[in-house]
């Protein structure tokens, strides 16, 4: 465990020095027509994975309350822990290879703001490795007589990772929805 206060594990937002960018463009200002399109667009990839992970966590509790059984569980949470795999993989690489860079330039305040969401991948993704390893797990004991242990493995690591995604999610908005408005960013 780490024991940087400002580690995605630990942290319950941003500190104010990198909040600097809502003085100007507000959360609740957000959805106005004249929020650029690259910004609704980032906004709209995130709010794809919070109902993701709502979704996955409705599947769960649906097999929890016995109205499934791991046959039934499996053939939904499966194909949804391996979309989600792959878009949040595949979103992270493309900010921190092609937009983090550019974003570091635009705002000197900001920079290690930047840096600090370029770090909460990195947490992330040794979360989406471990929902990775128990998605396996479940998926190749379905016919053993433990499939409900491997089951309940992978739901308590869904629930687990949740929060970070979604502290990430919120966090990199804060800094990043400000300065694409700010500077017309356009892809
Ligand atoms: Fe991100
Ligand atoms: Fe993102």
């Amino acid at each position: 465990m780490s024991d940087d206060p400002l580690h995605l594990t630990a942290r319950t937002g941003l500190p104010e020095d990198l909040r600097i960018g809502l003085t100007d463009f507000p959360r609740d200002r957000w959805h106005e027509p004249t929020t650029t399109e690259m910004a609704r667009f980032w906004l709209g990839i995130h709010e794809g994975f919070r109902r993701h992970r709502l979704h996955m966590e409705a599947v769960i509790d649906h097999w929890r309350a016995g109205k499934t059984d791991v046959n039934g569980l499996h053939g939904r949470l499966i194909p949804a822990v391996q979309q989600f795999l792959q878009h949040l993989d595949a979103h992270h690489r493309i900010e921190s290879g092609q937009y983090f860079p550019k974003f570091r330039t635009l705002d000197d305040r900001l920079a290690h703001g930047i840096d600090l969401l370029d770090r909460d991948h990195d947490v992330v993704h040794e979360q989406l490795e471990t929902l990775f390893q128990k998605a396996v797990g479940f998926h190749q004991n379905l016919r053993s007589p433990d499939a409900a242990d491997h089951a309940a493995r992978l739901a308590d690591t869904v629930f687990a990772m949740g929060p970070a995604v979604i502290r990430h999610l919120d966090d990199e908005e804060e800094i990043v929805i400000p300065l694409i408005q700010k500077h017309q960013i356009a892809g």
